[in-house]
């Protein structure tokens, strides 16, 4: 059921592809720029599943910073656990929440390289029936798209966020500005996967927002800053509304991006809502 189509050949050429739910509920489109592997940060999942008889979309982007460990330990692991955990279908956020604390801590205790410290966001959204959750840690964005209008549907966690800025230096930590407001002087996202150095005050704990599934919603894009930096949350919605395939319109996220000269990894998801009227 899904298109893969992807290209190596131009650095600004994005890998690209996408797929339809089994119901025809959904369809999802990814585009993600990665030009020379080797130094690419950013990493996205999606995931199609039935759990207890229920139709589950699980959606994800990941910017790793210090280094790619810490991002693709999550692509490889964070939906498998979420899957995994008992209380998914019956309390989804609780399901969210510790699934989210166990696969940071898994992942300290599973990287072995202690000369470099590595992390990474979280931008994922979560399909279950008729029930959309978005989960967020870090700087990377959901937005949904309701009658042509953009809508964030997370708060990107910024050192410099009155409240984030409060719950770390009341866990003893600093917020100091060096080129942008960061934690420790170093980090410039106050919640992270990873981070070992940082974890007192860089948690992996997610801020989830539940969106009804009306039938006014059409899309959502989640990305990585490498787009939200150079296209705001309206311009992004407007560009794409009217591109009916959800592959086309990640694709054409992430080229605008490039164009507008983001000098960042650029990755895009968007999932397209089918209303049946
Ligand atoms: C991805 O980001 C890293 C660090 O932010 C950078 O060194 C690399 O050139 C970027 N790669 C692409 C394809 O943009
Ligand atoms: C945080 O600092 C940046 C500049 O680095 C600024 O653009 C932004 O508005 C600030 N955010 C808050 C919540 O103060």
């Amino acid at each position: 059921m899904s298109v893969i189509n992807s290209s190596h050949r131009e650095e600004s050429v994005p890998a690209w592809g996408g797929g339809v739910s089994e119901n025809n509920r959904f369809s999802y489109g990814y585009s993600s720029s990665r030009g020379k592997r080797a130094s690419m940060e950013d990493f996205h999942d999606t995931l199609i599943s039935k759990v207890e008889g229920v139709m589950v979309g699980l959606f994800g982007v990941f910017d790793g910073h210090g280094g790619s460990r810490a991002a693709v330990y999550v692509k490889q692991n964070l939906f498998k656990n979420l899957l995994g955990h008992p209380q998914f279908v019956t309390d989804t956020n609780l399901a969210i929440a510790e699934t989210f604390k166990k696969t940071d801590q898994e992942y300290l205790k599973a990287d072995n390289n202690q000369h470099r410290d590595a992390g990474s966001t979280a931008s994922t959204a979560i399909l279950v029936g008729d029930r959309l959750l978005v989960a967020n840690v870090g700087d990377s964005r959901a937005v949904i798209c309701i009658a042509g209008r953009a809508i964030a549907l997370s708060i990107d966690h910024k050192p410099n966020r009155s409240d984030e800025r409060q719950r770390i230096e009341k866990a003893g930590g600093v917020v100091m500005w060096s080129g942008t407001w960061r934690v420790g002087g170093v980090l410039a996202v106050s919640r992270a996967f990873g981070d070992r150095l940082l974890k007192k005050y860089v948690v992996a704990e997610p801020e989830i927002q539940e969106e009804p599934i009306t039938s006014d919603v059409e899309f959502l894009v989640i990305a990585s800053d490498g787009l939200w930096d150079v296209v705001s949350n309206q311009d992004a919605v407007t560009m794409v509304q009217n591109i009916p395939d959800p592959a086309e319109a990640a694709k054409t996220l992430t080229e605008e991006a490039y164009k507008k000269g983001s000098a960042d990894n650029i990755t895009c998801v968007v999932i397209r809502f089918h209303h049946i009227h």
